[in-house]
C-alpha cells in the first residue's frame, strides 16, 4: 500500500509541472546525437588540476574549519574579494553587500521566496531564462512579459506594460548580457530606460549576469550598479561559467535591507554555501589569473560561434533568421511562423540533432516558431555537421514556400 501520491500533490502541479520539453530533450542525451540543447561550458576547458591544488592546499591548511558549518552569509574573505574585484566592473559594494549562494538559481530561488508575495505580479524579458521562470512560478506571480528586439528589451514596451498592470510588479528581471536564451545584450542607452523605469514605478532590478565576462567582441556595457542612480540594483554572478559549474559557487550584491532577508531565507534553505567549495575558489583565485583563463573560454567560445554563424549561413533555408551574440553561449533563431519547433525537435532527434525550442522561454505560449542553439559544448566539427542536418530538416520541411515572417530579434543577421 503506497501513499496516494496524486491525491498529496494535487494543487502543486501547476508549480511544479515537468515539462514536455525537458521530456522530450531526455533522449538528446544520447551519445550520437549532437546536442545545441544544454547550456553546457565545455567541459574540456575546465582547468581541473588547478581546481584540485587548491582544495588539496585547502585541506592542508585549513581543513577542519573547512569542514565545519559556515555563516549563512558565505565565508568572509571570499565575500571581500569579489566586492574588491566587482569594482573593476563598476560595481561599487561591501563585503557586507556580498551574499554567497549555492549558485545562482539559488539566488533567483531566494528572491522568489522574499520578494513575491501571493498575487505579486515580475517584469520579465520575452524570452525569458527558463530557470528564473521556474523559481519564479513556485510563488504563483502573475507575468509581465516585455518585448525585446537586438538592443534588448524595449523600455517603451515596458512602460505600457506597467501602466496596464493590474498587480503592482515586486521586481523586474533581467539577464542584460548575451542574454539566456536569445544572446542579445541590452544597449546601455535601454538600461538607463530601464534604471528610471525601476525608479518610477518602485520596482526593484534584478540583473542576472552569469555571461557577462564571456565577451568575445564588441564593446563592453556597464552593469546597472555601475550606471548612475544603479546603486540600488540587485546583481547576480556566479563562477559556473567563467570556473566551473559543478562547484555550485555564486554571490548576489543587494543593497543591506534586502541581503539580510535573503540571509534569513538561506539560511531555511541551506544554512550555507558549501564552506569548501567558497574557500577552493577563493585560493583558485588567488594563485591563478582567473582573467587569463575566461581569455582563453573566450578563445575557443569565439570560434565555436563563428563555426555555428558560418554553418547557419551556408546551411539554413533563407526564411529563417539569427542573432548575432558578441559572448555567451546560445543564438536564437527565427523560423517562418508556420514552423513550431516542438514538433520540429521530434523530427531533429530523429535525425541526431538537438536543440531548445524556443516557447519554453515565454510565459505566454508565444515563440513557437523560435528555439535556441548552444554553441560553446560541441566542437567546431560537431557544430557543422549537427547545423548540416537541420538545414537539411528545415529545408525538406520548407521546400518551395516561402514565409516571409522575419523575427524581430533576429534584426542583427538574414539570410
Ligand atoms: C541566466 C542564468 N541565470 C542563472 C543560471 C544558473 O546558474 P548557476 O549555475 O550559477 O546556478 C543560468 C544557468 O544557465 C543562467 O543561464
Amino acid at each position: 500500500m503506497g501513499q496516494p501520491w496524486e491525491r498529496i500533490f494535487a494543487g502543486s502541479e501547476r508549480r511544479l509541472k515537468s515539462s514536455a520539453i525537458r521530456d522530450l530533450l531526455a533522449v538528446t542525451a544520447q551519445p550520437d546525437v549532437i546536442s545545441f540543447a544544454g547550456g553546457l561550458p565545455a567541459p574540456e576547458l575546465f582547468p581541473v588540476d588547478a581546481i584540485r591544488e587548491s582544495f588539496d592546499r585547502v585541506f592542508r591548511t585549513e581543513g577542519a574549519a573547512a569542514l565545519q558549518y559556515g555563516p549563512t552569509e558565505g565565508h568572509m574573505p571570499l565575500r571581500a574579494m569579489l566586492a574588491e574585484r566587482l569594482s573593476a566592473r563598476g560595481i561599487q559594494a561591501t563585503p557586507e553587500e556580498v551574499l554567497i549562494t549555492t549558485g545562482s538559481q539559488q539566488a533567483l530561488g531566494l528572491l522568489g521566496t522574499v520578494l513575491l508575495p501571493r498575487g505579486s505580479s515580475v517584469l520579465i524579458e520575452a524570452p525569458s531564462y527558463v530557470g528564473a521562470l521556474q523559481a519564479f512560478t513556485l510563488h504563483e506571480p502573475e507575468y509581465l512579459p516585455v518585448r525585446m528586439d537586438h538592443e534588448g528589451l524595449v523600455v517603451e514596451d515596458a512602460r505600457r506594460v506597467l501602466k496596464a498592470a493590474s498587480v503592482w510588479p515586486a521586481f523586474a528581471y533581467t539577464v542584460a548580457t548575451f542574454q539566456n536564451p536569445s544572446g542579445v545584450t541590452m544597449s546601455r542607452e535601454r538600461r538607463e530606460g530601464l534604471l528610471t523605469l525601476s525608479h518610477e514605478f518602485e520596482m526593484p532590478l534584478i540583473e542576472d549576469d552569469p555571461y557577462g565576462d564571456l565577451r568575445f567582441d564588441g564593446k563592453a556595457v556597464p552593469p546597472f550598479r555601475a550606471l548612475e542612480g544603479g546603486d540600488d540594483a540587485v546583481y547576480l554572478g556566479t563562477f559556473s561559467k567563467t570556473l566551473a559549474p559543478g562547484l555550485r559557487l555564486g554571490y548576489v550584491v543587494a543593497p543591506r535591507p534586502l541581503i539580510s532577508r535573503m540571509v534569513l531565507a538561506k539560511q531555511a534553505a541551506d544554512l550555507h554555501t558549501d564552506s569548501l567549495a567558497q574557500r577552493a575558489v577563493l585560493d583558485f583565485c588567488l594563485h591563478n589569473d582567473l582573467a587569463a583563463h575566461v581569455d582563453q573560454l573566450c578563445r575557443v567560445y569565439r570560434e565555436r560561434r563563428d563555426a555555428m554563424l558560418s554553418a547557419l549561413k551556408r546551411h539554413l533555408p533563407s526564411s529563417c533568421s539569427w542573432t548575432v551574440p558578441e559572448g555567451g553561449l546560445f543564438t536564437w533563431l527565427t523560423l517562418p511562423e508556420q514552423v513550431n519547433t516542438v514538433e520540429l525537435l521530434r523530427e531533429a532527434v530523429e535525425r541526431k540533432v538537438a536543440f531548445v525550442p524556443g516557447s519554453a522561454f515565454f510565459t505566454d505560449g508565444s515563440g513557437g516558431n523560435t528555439l535556441r542553439l548552444n554553441f560553446s559544448h560541441p566542437t567546431p566539427e560537431k557544430i557543422e555537421e549537427g547545423i548540416t542536418r537541420l538545414g537539411a530538416l528545415l529545408t525538406q520541411r520548407l521546400t518551395s514556400e516561402d514565409a516571409g515572417g522575419r523575427l524581430e530579434l533576429a534584426g542583427s543577421e538574414t539570410r
